[in-house]
């Protein structure tokens, strides 16, 4: 090799390099990292964007690990973004609808903000009515989380570390959460949770990604088909906390063991999806046998072809419409999220465990690991 083509190839390299982290040109089967603005207090918040080997791309930030893009292909290879966001930092800083975001420590609603563990009761900011709500007023989304690049054999990933402190939020004993984000070079986005505690408390973490398979901004949603394997659902009372009964989906609205638009039923003149201003309910999944993830929902975007199962390790599932979508948030672009323009599936133990002894226990004990996994699948159909 002579000396030129040895320069050549090194100025290459470097090049590369470059690009790679000022995240100019995302080259295949990597992870870029950019600064994506700063918190409120002045610290820097990053952007990373992991790209495989098909040309998929996820972008997470550090702020509230919150998954600001994930472009997939529709049947025809045509990449468009599928979940809602923000272009920068101050965009998670304000937001309230916890787009893309990780919840916790406790995702989805603890009643009456409040719960007993031990004989002692832990109080919780009232976020919402009288309850309390995704982890309180600065719950998980609004943290910095610490990020590291990780190899993966499969993909592209990202490991996401934090310490909620004794009695943040109200929530007792120092909890460490580790999250791994991967993006798969067969396009799924398998998002790994860890915790353990100092002290007995609850936890709940999920992913709070707003879906809209034909892109988002590209109108509501109603027209996707949705499947979940679930044969029961947790009815609410009038501030979304569950009864405590596990009612049969049979003959109601909330039965979608058979493929159905997400609209169909919708507007129905049924008491529960009143209460919900449409669907923001949790599904009791049917779960394999078996300690792996099964799948808890399927859902399709006929003119894309773009599919979506979610996988997971979880009892239940969030299956929420974005009822409270207004049109007024400014999205990605200067886009504007009518209501039910996306549609949100969070995989999580049911809501108000904590208060309900039937429901499957939220309680992690010191010296035990909380560890969940949920996968995002997606794929084409014709
Ligand atoms: C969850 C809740 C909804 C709503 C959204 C965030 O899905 O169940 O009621 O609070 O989060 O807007």
């Amino acid at each position: 090799m002579s000396r030129g083509m040895t320069l050549t190839i090194l100025t290459g390299a470097l090049l590369m390099n470059t690009l790679a982290q000022t995240g100019a040109t995302p080259q295949l089967g990597s992870t870029t990292k950019k600064s994506f603005g700063k918190t409120p207090g002045g610290q820097p918040v990053d952007l990373y964007v992991l790209t495989n080997k098909s040309g998929a791309e996820a972008a997470i930030t550090n702020y509230g690990v919150a998954v600001v893009s994930l472009k997939v292909p529709d049947r025809s290879g045509k990449l468009a973004d599928v979940v809602l966001g923000y272009d920068t930092a101050d965009g998670y800083v304000n937001d309230k609808s916890y787009f893309g975001a990780l919840v916790g420590r406790y995702g989805n609603r603890i009643g009456h903000a409040q719960f007993v563990l031990d004989g002692k009761t832990y109080t919780l900011a009232k976020n919402n009515g009288e309850n309390s709500l995704h982890g309180g007023i600065a719950g998980f989304n609004k943290a910095l989380w610490t990020a590291r690049m990780l190899p993966a054999k499969d993909g592209q990933s990202l490991e996401l570390s934090y310490l909620s402190k004794d009695g943040e939020e109200g929530f007792p004993g120092d909890l460490k959460v580790t999250v791994t984000y991967t993006l798969t070079d067969a396009n799924a986005l398998k998002i790994d949770y860890s915790a353990t505690t100092e002290k007995k408390t609850v936890v709940n973490l999920t992913n709070h990604s707003y879906f809209n398979l034909a892109g988002q901004g590209a109108g509501d949603i109603l027209g996707h088909l949705l499947t979940i394997q679930a044969d029961k659902f947790t009815p609410v009372d009038s501030g979304l906390i569950p009864t405590g009964e596990l009612r049969d989906v049979r003959g109601t609205p909330f039965d979608f063991r058979k493929s159905t638009a997400i609209g169909a039923r919708i507007d129905r003149d049924e008491e529960q999806l009143k209460l919900g201003g449409g669907y923001d309910h949790n599904f009791v999944l049917r779960r394999s046998a078996g300690v792996g993830e099964s799948l808890a929902a399927r859902v399709v975007e006929p003119a894309s072809g773009r599919v979506l199962e979610v996988w997971t390790t979880e009892p239940g599932v969030q299956f929420y419409t974005g009822n409270f979508l207004d049109g007024k948030t400014v999205g990605k672009g200067g886009t504007t999220y009518p209501k039910r323009s996306a549609f949100c599936l969070e995989t999580q133990h049911f809501p108000d465990s904590p208060n309900q002894p039937k429901f499957p226990s939220a309680v992690l004990n010191p010296g035990d690991r909380y560890h969940t996994i949920t996968t995002y699948k997606f794929s084409t159909e014709k």
